[in-house]
Order: structure tokens, then sequence, then C-alpha cells
């Protein structure tokens, strides 16, 4: 294997750079010419490849977002953009792919590389902390940072005025930063897309809350929670009783941004490390994750069919510790 290439798919996150500049620098140290593909699979399709060298990933790893950019692609979807893809990978005599993203990224790697048999290991990089076969995904740790250091403010106001505030953090189907946002932040009450929380619910808990003398509540609405967003939420209960003012807060994209924490960039820099070493010892189809602080490789088919599920006992103790 002499050409190697590393792209980002999909959300970007927090550490990605960090990740591109260790997979470039490693492959390098092997001797192998490292490629960046440009824009995801929608590079991948449209030829936007080039060659990395080791300037080229300086001064980056305090960077977020992405240096390669990034896309969802439709295209590599369908049998015939995979094909235009695999065109451009003969072109540049691409042997062996790093790619950096999500269980979308990891689906696209799985087909084309049994199509096309060339070998992709992935490297999990998404802020929602999703992917099965790791403990943490890159970008997940700065999003609940910059998550925290927004409900941090909104607390002062909150106790300030004695308000009940609905704060919506990102995880469409994964609730991972609403329930590490909710404790750390010192939250009331959590809405996740893994349980049935109700709107009743929460009104017992503010009922139980008033009992206590508790004058300010910060509620956390993961988007994807099965009661609605967090404005549906405030509407739902204003609308079972007047009496609930609320206000609502949508932290949104800013938890995709900003400078990774050293948590994500020293992660990133170990699965890129990993991720190419693993390429050099013959391996394929994989994705490198970390479990328990060990660096383990898991099936890409498992990565993308395993949920890796949520921590029920963090849950339980979530609420025996707001109340
Ligand atoms: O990257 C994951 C994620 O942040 C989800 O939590 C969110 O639902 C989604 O991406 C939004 O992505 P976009 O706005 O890019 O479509």
């Amino acid at each position: 294997m002499k050409n190697i290439a590393v792209f980002t798919s999909g959300g970007d996150a927090p550490g990605m750079n960090a990740a591109v500049r260790a997979v470039v620098r490693t492959g390098i140290y092997h001797k192998k010419n490292v490629f960046g593909i440009y824009y995801g699979y929608e590079g991948m399709i449209d030829g936007k490849v080039e060659k990395l060298n080791k300037k080229d990933v300086a001064n980056i790893i305090h960077r977020g977002g992405t240096i390669l950019k990034t896309s969802r692609s439709d295209r590599f979807r369908t049998p015939e953009g995979r094909a235009m893809a695999y065109k451009v990978l003969q072109k540049h005599k691409i042997e062996g792919i790093v790619a950096i993203g999500g269980d979308g990224t990891f689906t696209g790697a799985s087909v084309f590389s049994e199509e096309y048999n060339i070998p992709f290991i992935g490297i999990p990089g998404t802020i929602d902390n999703d992917i099965y076969g790791t403990d943490y995904t890159i970008g997940f740790d700065t999003a609940i940072n910059t998550a925290i250091e927004a409900i941090d403010k909104i607390r002062d106001t909150a106790d300030s005025h004695n308000r009940l505030f609905f704060i919506e953090v990102m995880g469409r189907h994964a609730g991972d930063i609403a329930l590490h946002t909710s404790i750390g932040s010192g939250a009331s009450f959590t809405f996740l897309p893994e349980t049935d929380t109700t709107v009743e619910d929460l009104i017992k808990y503010l009922e139980n809350a008033k009992k206590r003398q508790k004058l300010f509540n910060l509620v956390i609405v993961a988007e994807g929670n099965k009661s609605g967003n967090a404005m549906k939420i405030r509407k739902k209960l204003k609308k079972i009783n007047e009496k609930y003012d609320s206000r609502v807060m949508i932290i949104g994209h800013i938890q995709r941004g900003g400078s990774p924490s050293t948590h994500d960039r020293v992660l990133a820099s170990r699965f890129g490390f990993a991720a190419v070493n693993a390429l050099i010892e013959g391996k394929s189809n994989i994705a490198v994750g970390l479990i328990n602080g060990q660096i383990v490789d898991t099936s890409f088919n498992d990565a993308v069919t395993k949920t890796k599920g949520i921590d029920l006992e963090m849950i339980k103790m979530a609420e025996i510790i707001s109340l």
C-alpha cells in the first residue's frame, strides 16, 4: 500500500482536524502518500482530491470544523455515484481510506468497500456520541462543554427572575448530549429520545419543586425526544395550565463549532494514529474506538447495526440528584 486517503463526512465535529493531522503525519511517517478528499463522498465523486504534506496539517489542531470540508451525499447512495467515486480513486491509485464521520459515513464506506474491495477504516466523529464500539466520539466533549457554558449563563437569569427555562440541545436520535449537559449543569428535568417522558411528568416535577420552594427550573430537551422540541413542549405546558410561564433557548449549531477540548484533540489524535496503523496491518471495514481507555476495533457491520444505547443508571442518578 503506497497511497492512502482521508476524508470527513456528515455533520462536522470539533476535533476532526486533529484526526486529519494525525492520519497525515502517521501515514507520512510510514512512507505513504496521503491524499485528502474534500467535501466527503461528494468530493470523492467529483475528484476533489489533493496530496497532503506535513505542513498542510500544521496549525489546525486547535481549529473547529474540518479543513477537508464535509457534506451529506445523496449521489453516493446510488451505484452510479459510487462508480464515479471508484474511478477517481483509481486515478490517484488510492489503496486504503480513512473515513471520519458518523454511522452514515460508515454505512457508505461499508457498501463501497464491499463493491470495490478497497479497505476502509472508520474514525467515529460526531458530537452525538451515538456510535456503537466506542465510549466517546470526536466532538462530544467539546459540544457538551459549549452547551454547559451557555446553560450556566441562562441559570443566572433564570434564578434572578424565578423562571422556568427550556433549553434545547442537539441529538436527533441520541440523548447523550442532553443527559451529560443536564447532569453537568445541575438541571431540574430532562427530555431524552430514549425515554417516554411526558409533559405530565414534568408538571408533577414542577409541582413538587414548588412545594420545596424551588423557584426556578432548567429543563434540558434533546431535540429528538418523543414529546416534541422545546417550543412544542412549552406550548403543551401552557395549554394544560396558563400559569406555567417559561422561556426557550435553543443552543443549536454552536455545539458543532469552536476549538476542540483537550479531550477531543487527544482522542482524535489517538484515533487517527490507530486508523493508519490498522490500514498498514491489513485491516479493513472496521471502525476504531475507545473502550475503557483502550483503542479497539469494531466491524462496520456492528458499528452501524448495533445501538450504543444510553446509560440507564446515569438517567436514574440524574433524576435522584435533581430532586
Ligand atoms: O452532527 C449530528 C447532529 O448535530 C445532530 O445532533 C443534529 O440533529 C444534526 O446533526 C443536524 O445536522 P444538520 O443541521 O447539519 O442537518
